[in-house]
């Protein structure tokens, strides 16, 4: 992030996550713990989008809009991500820029997993202020305090008790767009460092796209005129990667990828609403394991 501060684009996505529970795909998508992690008034356009009647004055309209558009494209992300997982599970998951994640909290999957959440500081503390009275669901959870853009990931995972001989696996989401290209290739050096054998990477990034970029301007405007904060204000884009970029680098980190679907294609799949194609089609999930023998 460009100065200290606890991420707004967490909130965001927790938002959407809180509108899209028991509204999208209610057969793939749970997130109870979205909203018990948002603050009480971060919980007034997420009731508005969930009671689904879209208010008069145009700046709640904004928020009814935004909210909405937001849970369509966190619901087909998540189910993607917690498929991935449950699909592999290690004894270890290291959730990177994990913001407002609540897999710990509600994923029972996770009963015999360490997670490590890692993220910029002023985040980390933000969440933990927030946990209150939830419970974990996994065996533990350990917060590892990192900004990926100033400090070393490696050792303050192994000061937290990552363990780089057993198989981990690791969700990187919604991060990557907010690290520069030079960034995102140290934190690759460092999964693929300390993946075992049978490790997984999960990753949700963002391909290159004028309309997007464009629909963003637009957004900030209106939040402008609005006199709404700009929830992107001190988290800039800084880096979008093309599929066949993200496959040769973590491909030449040992990491092959074995699928890499758009979101737009995820939510057709899935059946979930798909009005918002721009972002949708912009934002990726792609799985790269770690061959389960070393001499791979
Ligand atoms: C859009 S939020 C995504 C949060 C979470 N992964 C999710 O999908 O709900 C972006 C996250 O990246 C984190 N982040 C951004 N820059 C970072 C940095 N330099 N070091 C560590 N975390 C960072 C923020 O703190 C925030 O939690």
């Amino acid at each position: 992030m460009a100065a200290r501060g606890a991420s707004r684009t967490a909130v965001l996505v927790c938002q959407g996550r809180a509108v899209a529970h028991g509204r999208i795909a209610p057969d793939r998508f749970a997130d109870p713990a979205a909203m018990e992690l948002l603050r009480p008034q971060e919980r007034i356009a997420v009731e508005s989008a969930r009671g689904g009647v879209a208010p008069q004055g145009w700046t709640d309209r904004m928020d009814f809009e935004s909210m909405n558009a937001m849970a369509e494209v966190i619901a087909p992300r998540t189910v993607a991500i917690d498929d991935a997982v449950r699909d592999r599970l290690h004894p270890q998951l290291v959730i990177l820029g994990a913001g407002l994640d609540g897999r710990a909290w509600r994923m029972p999957e996770l009963a015999a997993t360490d997670v490590y959440e890692v993220d910029h500081p002023a985040s980390q503390q933000d969440k933990r202020d927030r946990c209150g009275t939830l419970r974990p669901l996994a065996r533990s959870v350990r917060f590892v305090p990192v900004d990926l853009s100033r400090e070393p990931l490696g050792p303050a995972l192994a000061a937290a008790g990552h363990d780089a001989a057993q198989a981990t696996t690791w969700i990187w989401e919604g991060v990557v767009p907010y690290l520069d290209r030079a960034e995102v290739r140290a934190t690759a050096a460092v999964i693929a460092e300390r993946s075992a054998p049978g490790s997984r990477l999960i990753l949700n990034y963002q391909s290159p796209s004028a309309a997007a970029w464009f629909g963003r301007l637009v957004a900030r405007a209106m939040a402008i005129a609005a006199r709404r904060p700009d929830p992107f204000a001190r988290e800039p884009r800084r880096s979008a990667w093309k599929p066949g970029a993200m496959r040769a680098l973590l491909a030449a980190a040992g990491l092959p990828v074995s699928s890499d679907d758009d979101l737009l294609t995820l939510a057709r799949r899935l059946h979930t609403p798909a009005r918002h194609t721009l972002s949708l089609r912009n934002g990726r999930v792609a799985v790269a394991d770690r061959a389960a023998t070393s001499t791979a």
